[in-house]
């Protein structure tokens, strides 16, 4: 396919971003009317930050998998959409065309059908990284039924809060996940969650692993069985629903400040546009480019990136099932030479983690079909910015750091790839559309070059959340009562002489910890239900791979014989309640914590203290205790 808002230099760049704000609606229409519509939208934008009310493209009808797969058909049938690198290297890989993929889509479509899932019904989809995740994601869109899908790290208990919180009657997932040297019994997990979620009426179970699972009578049923029935119906076609461009596509929980995670929501159309949008543009995707994400699908990452903008573009995206470094240190980079990946999108964390390994895994490969790089998740240091140059672009690669957010749909701070001109550690510039501000505390903008503050954006694009799932007031208290009139991103941001975009972090009580978004809240909650736990506070610390370390300070009353055992009991149940990924790094018991008179634990402190600086811990006269900071200083690990 080619598009024609493809920005090809940086003068088009200029007059895109220019055309962009001074008619927003012309701009975005000109865009949205390339796709395919079974109506077009009566209204191209109506908003209000106040409440917050976006929409786009009202009253226009599609449905974005025929934008994914049907207008592909004619010209890209035979095309791979998705190549599927299995997690053990020696398994068979799959190729799945634009043909299959749309015949997969359909036949699992009827059969969500069957199981009498209906348009605007919320399916979970709690799965390890196979095609059948795709599939079932497609299908969930191509029926009008919003996907909510779960990564498959996360616990029992954080499958329950998200099925309650959606009334999730369905759920779509496998026997187990192969992920390294590991076998996640991901059928067993759901099992556990559903005692506490008895709303459930139907699991579809996908034969991954074969490991024994319990199956119930009426309630769970294998994906292949359904399959069967839907083959001996007949008709392999399924219509697809049609959609309002402002109904909703999915569901995504993200945490926050609080302790409860909330789920974003994305709608058809404006999605559709602004992943579709970005990817072409950043990526600066040409017919025949191997695109290959390495995020979970459980993220907006995978869903924008492996998913929807690159399928809606006519790409071939890679699906990996495993991890990085098994079974060797090598393995993204025998995935590149394997397919000729062209287009590699991963994560700081990643780079750091296989810089670790040394030049020899990289030095045993080509790499020479690549010729694109990209990074999302957190702040990309200037020493992983030139490994990742060197080593695996052979500085012939333009890296895009990509900065953007599971409430913003897709990429909204990003240099394009060749086009606009890179600056380590920093995301450059705003795509056109994207209309950045960066604020004081006060709300008061930050006019000028060279200043710092809160990002905010000022303007609606088509790709951002429009509400959380059931709790609007939710959303707009997060994300627009901070500041006037203002999306408020919750990152500090930094704008260099040029104007380019530096991220600098949360500036709220939320962690990036390996590129994924744990709140501190969330996790002090976890670590409070162990028993003698008495109070906990918990911030990050800089950690050389992991960006952001889990650093906690805990009041413990209980038997403490062994503190070694006591540490890994909590972490114990930090994985249970949240999941591994949530686990803290650091625990650090303390007999008290630093308290304002009014009872406000001092995180600023405890930051300082966790992130080594106990020389800069500012004024602590006004402390209910002061002592207590000595005391933690000293005890520090
Ligand atoms: C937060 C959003 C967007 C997909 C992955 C994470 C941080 C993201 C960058 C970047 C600096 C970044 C921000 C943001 N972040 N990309 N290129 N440079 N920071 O999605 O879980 O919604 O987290 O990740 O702090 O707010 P998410």
């Amino acid at each position: 396919m080619s598009f024609p808002y493809q920005i090809r230099s940086v003068d088009q760049y200029k007059a895109a971003y220019e055309q962009s704000v001074r008619d927003p609606e012309g701009f975005w229409s000109s865009i949205a009317s390339t796709f395919q519509w079974q109506k077009p939208w009566e209204k191209t934008l109506e908003w209000d930050f106040k409440k917050p009310t976006i929409k786009w493209f009202a009253g226009g009808k599609l449905n974005i998998t025929e934008n994914c797969l049907d207008r592909h058909l004619d010209k890209l049938g035979n095309q791979p959409a998705i190549i599927w690198e299995p997690n053990d290297p020696e398994e068979h890989h799959r190729v799945l065309t634009y043909r299959d993929l749309y015949n997969k889509v359909v036949q699992f479509a009827n059969v969500l059908k069957n199981n009498d899932v209906k348009k605007g019904d919320r399916v979970c989809i709690y799965m390890g990284m196979v095609p059948e995740l795709a599939i079932a994601v497609l299908a969930s869109a191509r029926i009008g039924a919003i996907h909510s899908v779960v990564f498959g790290g996360f616990s029992a208990q954080s499958i329950a809060d998200r099925l309650q919180d959606a009334q999730a009657r369905f759920v779509i997932t496998c026997d187990g996940a192969f992920r390294g040297n590991k076998e996640i019994p991901l059928k067993s997990v759901i099992d556990d969650a559903l005692v506490q979620c008895p709303f459930v009426e139907r699991v579809i179970v996908l034969t991954r692993t074969r490991t024994p699972v319990s199956m119930i009578k009426g309630r769970d049923t294998w994906w292949e069985d359904e399959i069967k029935k839907v083959e001996t119906q007949g008709s392999p076609d399924c219509p697809a629903e049609v959609m309002d461009a402002e109904d909703m596509l999915f569901i995504l929980y993200t945490s926050g400040s609080t302790g409860k995670p909330k789920g974003v929501v994305h709608t058809c159309g404006g999605y559709m546009v602004y992943t579709n949008y970005s990817f072409v543009n950043v990526f600066q995707y040409q017919p025949g480019d191997i695109h290959f994400c390495t995020a979970d699908i459980g993220w907006i990452t995978g869903h924008s990136y492996i998913v929807y903008g690159p399928l809606s573009a006519g790409v071939t995206s890679v699906l990996f099932e495993g991890v990085p470094t098994w079974p060797d240190a090598g393995r993204f980079w025998d995935i590149v030479d394997k397919y000729k990946v062209t287009i590699l999108y991963t994560a700081p964390t990643a780079i750091r983690s296989l810089m670790g390994f040394g030049l020899e895994p990289v030095q045993r490969h080509d790499l020479s079909s690549l010729k694109v790089l990209g990074t999302v998740g957190e702040p990309i240091n200037e020493e992983a910015w030139h490994w990742y140059d060197e080593h695996i672009g052979k500085r012939k690669c333009p890296i895009v750091d990509t900065w953007w957010q599971t409430e913003t749909g897709g990429i909204l701070i990003s240099n394009l790839a060749g086009v606009t001109p890179a600056k380590p550690s920093f995301a450059t510039l705003p795509l056109p559309g994207i209309q950045p501000i960066l604020v004081d505390e006060n709300g008061k903008e930050v006019a000028g070059n060279g200043v710092s503050g809160n990002l905010c954006i000022k303007f609606p694009w088509p790709g951002m959340l429009r509400t959380t799932y059931g709790d609007h007031e939710r959303c707009r208290q997060n994300y627009f009562a901070t500041y006037d009139n203002l999306y408020f991103t919750g990152d500090g941001c930094l704008r260099d002489e040029e104007g380019n975009y530096r991220i600098t972090g949360r500036v709220d009580d939320v962690l990036n910890v390996s590129g994924h978004r744990i709140g501190t809240a969330e996790v002090e909650n976890a670590i409070n239900m162990h028993t003698g736990v008495v109070e906990s506070a918990v911030v990050g610390y800089p950690h050389d791979i992991k960006g952001q370390g889990i650093y906690a300070f805990v009041i413990f009353q209980g038997n403490m014989q062994d503190e070694k055992l006591v540490r890994l009991d909590i972490a114990s149940t930090v994985s249970r309640i949240i999941g591994p990924i949530a686990k803290p790094d650091k625990i650090q018991f303390v007999s008290g914590l630093p308290k304002t008179r009014s009872g406000k634990i001092m995180r600023r402190i405890l930051r300082k203290i966790a992130e080594g600086e106990t020389d800069k811990l500012g004024d602590t006269t006004t402390l209910l205790d002061p002592g207590v900071v000595e005391e933690i200083k000293n005890g520090k690990l």
